[in-house]
């Protein structure tokens, strides 16, 4: 192509760049495109499509790929949730626009509903705070306050012969848990009313089940949420929307508590194990049993393998429809732009071949230091999520599960209570069947 071809090829871009080559855009379009050639305008957009073509197949490859194998898997879930070249302001809108629903259903306005990055720096250094707070306690002081609890609920509704739903005593037992020994709420165990606990529990899980559905949401459930969740936290002034923090560390915690105490009903020697870290819940024994197969730690990390409470992890990603050689001429302003949804299949990869054969199957012992190969320890790692929105409670979420189910198993133990499985382990919800009730023998 001639060099004066180029110059009037700048000079029809310009016309698209406002304030820019003043100079050239009073020159009738007619005569820049005859000065051009026609031809070299046609192979010019030609080879435009077939950029655009190829730079969107490379940048969909790996999100697209419906692939199992733990290669192609672990592969997409990085390029989900850590991709090269992206800002952390941009993952937090990537994350913050997959997450509207929870502000709808829940009125969330964290760092999981916020593009914000002073939202994200003040509502992580938040946590972190609370998490340093209840470590520096000491899990002895964790444990005391699992028992309180348990034995809070025991006493109403109370666990009768006819039986109370698992769920239901789990979920208000570490949502007691939470409250005390998490977010350090004053008020004596005691004095948490049964009702208040309950619903609170009742509401996050059915406005979470409505998030997902198009249909209004009723405001009753959020409104009696939100009150009665104030009479549980008073202090206004350190906790001004507690559901911010109540979600995410009950939705997620509950629910591996749930899954470890039902696995382990059906095993002695899993049983055993957690009486043995009962008695000192240290992380010594949390990290090495009292037998030489497995610890209470792959016992929980094992539950949530087979049940990871983030199955999936969302992101909307803009796009903007122009490679972006010929955004920079033309300016963003008239590129087009479009939003993607991507889903990091976390549970796929922690059931894939690099599992086994039996890896539907839950097997603590496959964690055990001496066997666990090194593509299983970063399966692992994404229960947590990737990258730099990963999950501050990664390291002390397994150890409070672990003081909770035991102190639960214990209880049950001691009260000669007896856990009745349902057909399956359930998740948020499909515990229908558990059941906890006195011996009657
Ligand atoms: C076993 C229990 C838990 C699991 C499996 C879990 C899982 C996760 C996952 C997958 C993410 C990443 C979400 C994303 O990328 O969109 C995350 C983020 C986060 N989690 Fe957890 N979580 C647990 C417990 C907790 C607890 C107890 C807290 C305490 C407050 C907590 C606080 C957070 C925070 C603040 C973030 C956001 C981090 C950031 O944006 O930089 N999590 N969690």
């Amino acid at each position: 192509m001639k060099n004066d071809s180029f110059t009037a090829l700048a000079i029809v871009f310009s016309r698209f760049i406002p304030g820019e080559m003043e100079y050239y855009q009073s020159a009738p379009m007619g005569e820049l495109l005859t000065h051009l050639g026609w031809s070299s305008v046609v192979v010019l957009a030609l080879l435009l499509c077939l950029a655009l073509a190829y730079t969107k197949l490379c940048h969909t490859r790996l999100l697209d790929q419906k692939s199992d194998t733990y290669i192609d898997l672990q592969a997409s879930i990085k390029a989900i949730l850590h991709p090269q070249n992206v800002s952390v302001p941009d993952l937090l809108a990537e994350r913050a626009r997959s997450n509207q629903r929870l502000v709808r259903a829940l009125q969330l306005s964290n760092t999981f509903v916020s593009e914000k990055p002073d939202v994200h720096k003040q509502f992580v250094n938040r946590a972190r705070r609370l998490l340093n707070t209840a470590e520096q306690r000491g899990w002895s002081t964790f444990q005391s306050i699992a028992v309180e609890a348990i034995q809070w609920y025991d006493k109403e509704p109370g666990i009768s012969e006819s039986g109370c739903p698992f769920s239901s005593l789990v979920q208000s037992t570490t949502l007691v848990v939470v409250l005390a020994g998490l977010l350090q709420v004053d008020n004596p165990i005691d004095s948490f009313s049964h009702a208040d606990i309950t619903l609170v529990t009742n509401n996050i899980t059915t406005l979470w089940a409505l998030s997902k559905k198009p249909e209004p949401i009723p405001s009753s459930f959020f409104d009696d949420l939100s009150s009665r969740l104030r009479l549980l936290v008073p202090d206004d002034k350190t906790f001004s929307q507690p559901l911010d923090f109540v979600v995410p560390a009950w939705e997620t915690l509950w629910r591996v508590v749930a899954t470890t105490v039902a696995y382990a009903q059906r095993d002695p020697l899993i049983l055993k194990e957690f009486e043995y870290f009962h008695g000192d819940p240290s992380d010594e024994r949390f990290r090495k049993g009292q037998n030489s197969e497995f610890s209470v730690k792959d016992v929980v990390f094992e539950a949530m393998r087979l049940h990871p409470p983030s199955k999936h992890i969302a992101r909307v990603r803009r796009r903007t429809w122009c490679p972006s050689l010929i955004t920079r001429v033309i300016g963003k302003v008239y590129a087009i732009t479009i939003y993607e949804s991507n889903v990091a299949d976390i549970e796929a990869v922690l059931r894939c071949e690099v599992w086994g054969t039996d890896r539907k199957m839950f097997k603590p012992e496959r964690h055990h230091q001496s066997i666990i190969s090194p593509e299983q320890e970063k399966a692992l790692t994404f229960v947590f999520g990737h990258g730099p929105l990963r999950c501050v409670a990664a390291s002390w979420a397994p150890m409070a599960a672990a003081v909770i189910s035991a102190t639960i198993m214990a209880h049950l133990e001691r009260e000669s209570y007896i856990l009745e499985p349902g057909r399956c382990i359930g998740g948020r919800e499909g515990w229908n069947g558990w059941k906890v009730r006195r011996n009657s023998f």
